[in-house]
């Protein structure tokens, strides 16, 4: 079955596209594209995360730019694949997060991503699954993440005792033990991933990330600060839970660091780097010991400096990006986001609940036809 997956994540720095063939229980990607976020476009989405001003004729705005991007890269997977849009199946897109609020509200919160599906599939002529997190959280779960079912069934061919790290803009992991039934497969949000960073990076350097982790090495880690930020309750919280913009924003970090005002941006960032990286291993030496394969995925695996402070917290695991396991990392998402349209145009659930808490399997996403 053919099908697309768009996915535009917290760290709001474009939208990445795959055109995958899923047959049986193997994928090939035929296509991948993507396209960033123009500035404007960003700053407004990013400001949409707090309440704002006119907000919901904004959201809706914002949403119909985000369809065009969408279709652009919808195009360009087209284009390189020589597929024609009649034998594409659906587009699994997943949408902008611009709150994420589980639980909350006499536990029954929700999660809000700025989408508009109906103009997607008016303008490419293709089907439509959206919204994927909703009824995960209408039935009580955490509505994320949502990508531990595709992990283990596509990253784990050999069923090894083993994990993914997806690092975005938020990170989230997924834990894997040899011939686990997919039920008893564990998942969880582990904190921030890339959104500080990239905030402090942009805040002091002006640069939109931080390049393999190039300014981050020119600090030093700042062992109080690092301290002081892992004391956060969230840490502390057993699964499932997800987080999101919501709580690790610019405010969290400009607030602990009015207690340490002598330490200096580079040093900041090389923390925060510090940060994502002890709690994904923390997460991992907890819940999962004795693994031998760390698979990371998202942006974070470009982060060279990250990816030697997990190794350095990790004793006896491999840690290498999904590209040694033949997905490359800015690919998982979206196809995850794939295979998660398939399951609901069959019917098929698409949450675990021993992950998102959710009372149990449900079909995820909203289908709107061509
Ligand atoms: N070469 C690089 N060096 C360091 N960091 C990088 C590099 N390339 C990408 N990144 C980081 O990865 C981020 C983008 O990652 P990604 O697209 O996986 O996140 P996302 O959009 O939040 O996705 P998701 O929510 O699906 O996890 C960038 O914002 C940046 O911080
Ligand atoms: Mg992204």
């Amino acid at each position: 079955m053919r099908t697309i997956g768009l996915m535009s994540g917290t760290s709001l720095d474009g939208v990445d596209g795959v055109l995958v063939d899923f047959s049986q229980d193997a994928l090939s990607v035929l296509a991948f594209a993507s396209c960033d976020i123009p500035t404007p476009l960003r700053a407004e989405l990013l400001a949409l995360n707090s309440s704002a001003d006119n907000e919901l004729h904004r959201a809706a705005l914002a949403a119909n730019a985000l369809v065009g991007l969408y279709g652009t890269v919808v195009q360009q997977l087209l284009k390189a694949s020589g597929v024609a849009p009649t034998s594409i199946a659906a587009i699994g897109v997943h949408g902008q997060t611009v709150r994420h609020r589980p639980g909350e509200f006499d536990g029954v919160g929700y999660t809000l991503q700025l989408n508009n599906p109906a103009l997607l599939a008016e303008r490419s002529g293709i089907a439509v699954v959206a919204d994927f997190r909703s009824r995960d959280v209408a039935a009580g779960g955490q509505g994320a993440p949502l990508v531990p079912a595709f992990h283990s069934l596509f990253l784990n061919s050999e069923r090894q005792r083993m994990a993914v790290l997806n690092i975005g803009g938020i990170s989230n992991i997924t834990l894997l033990a040899p011939q686990q039934a997919q039920q008893s497969v564990q998942g969880f949000d582990c904190g921030p991933g890339n959104a500080l960073l990239d905030y402090w990076c942009q805040k002091h350097t002006g640069a939109a990330f931080d390049n393999g982790g190039e300014w981050g090495r020119m600090g030093t880690v700042n062992a109080d600060l690092l301290a002081h930020w892992l004391k956060d309750p969230f840490f502390h919280q057993q699964a499932p839970k997800s987080t999101g913009r919501d709580l690790f924003n610019p405010s969290w970090l400009e607030a602990s660091l009015a207690h340490f005002p002598t330490v200096s941006p580079a040093d900041v960032q090389a923390s925060l780097t510090a940060l994502t990286a002890a709690t994904c291993a923390d997460a991992l030496n907890q819940a999962l010991p004795g693994c031998h394969r760390l698979l990371v995925c998202g942006g974070g695996a470009f982060n060279s400096l990250l990816m030697e402070m997990l190794q350095s917290r990790l004793a006896g695991c491999t840690v290498a990006s999904t590209q040694s396991a033949g997905l490359p990392p800015l690919q998982v998402e979206a196809c995850a986001f794939a295979w998660l349209a398939v399951q609901a145009l069959q019917g098929r659930a698409g949450n675990l609940p021993a992950v998102t808490g959710a009372r149990g399997p449900r079909v995820l996403g909203a289908i709107y036809p061509a």
